[in-house]
């Protein structure tokens, strides 16, 4: 083993075992009806102020250099399609790839609300990387390492299905950072800090490449929007019969804003 793959090894592992201990202890799931990891597609909808991010222009920009016929964009982990949907028709093919049919359903819906012809359009079901791995000039993978426990294999694949350029986005810490003040006001339990996405940096500058970074910030959750305060009390497993409580929390103590990382590697 060389160098490079011992700490990558070590990084990995690392990562794997922080995400380990985001799990919920079951006397807390105990107290709800629902999942505080479940998704909802309603979430993860396009959005024009996805656009004014780091990533989207980055993508723009990649696609906008590629010539007629070559701009095809592929979303690991797409989601609802909020990353790659908006960015159509500079680019030309979108192959959207995620786990969950549902989310696959919702990009779909949400192509026919933008207009976007069904010739532009291909959806994947499938976990990535899968021995069948999509490939387009340029990929993306937005919110989606923090479910990965390993992590390199992922990014490599992500690398080999781009020929022209791969941009990653994540949030500074796990999305479920952010209410962790929540944690300890309603239930006095302290939930971890790590891992964090420096670490992604760190994987990619082993794997060989210099990426590109930027950071920026996401508003915090307005504590005055009850669906807003419900989301969040959902991730603190907080029952509806305290929600109330919690956006008077909110207002007294605000959340901190999302910092949020991009890295963009170019290959060509
Ligand atoms: C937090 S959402 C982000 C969605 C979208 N990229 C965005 O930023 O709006 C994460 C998505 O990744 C998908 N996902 C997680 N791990 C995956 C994997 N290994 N392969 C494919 N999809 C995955 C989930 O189903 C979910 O739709």
């Amino acid at each position: 083993m060389t160098s490079n793959e011992a700490e990558l090894h070590q990084l990995e592992e690392a990562w794997a075992d922080a995400l380990a201990d985001w799990a919920v202890p079951e006397r807390y799931l105990a107290q709800v009806s629902t999942s505080p990891f479940e998704l909802s597609p309603s979430s993860f909808r396009p959005d024009t102020a996805r656009l004014r991010t780091p990533t989207l222009s980055w993508l723009a920009e990649e696609l906008a250099r590629l010539p007629e016929g070559e701009r095809t964009l592929l979303d690991v982990g797409s989601g609802a399609g909020g990353t790659s949907l908006m960015l159509w028709p500079t680019a030309e093919l979108i192959t959207a790839v995620d786990q969950s049919e549902q989310m696959l359903a919702a990009v779909r819906d949400n192509a026919a609300e933008l207009g976007i012809p069904l010739a532009a359009l291909k959806t994947v079901n499938s976990r990535w990387p899968s021995p069948d791995l999509q490939s387009a000039s340029v990929v993306v993978c937005a919110n989606v390492l923090y479910n990965v426990p390993a992590p390199v294999a992922f990014l490599r694949a992500l690398i080999d299905s781009a020929s022209h350029a791969v941009v990653v986005e994540v949030t500074e810490r796990h999305p479920h950072f952010g209410v962790n003040p929540l944690w300890l006001r309603f239930h006095g339990y302290r939930r971890p800090t790590q891992p964090s996405a420096e670490a992604v940096g760190a994987m990619l500058r082993l794997l060989g490449y210099e990426p590109q970074v930027a950071r920026w910030e996401r508003r915090a959750a307005d504590p005055d929007d009850p669906e807003e305060v419900g989301r969040l009390a959902r991730r603190a497993c907080i029952p509806e019969e305290r929600w109330e409580e919690v956006g008077a929390y909110l207002r007294a103590e605000p959340l901190q804003p999302t910092g949020v990382m991009a890295f963009r590697v170019q290959l060509s």
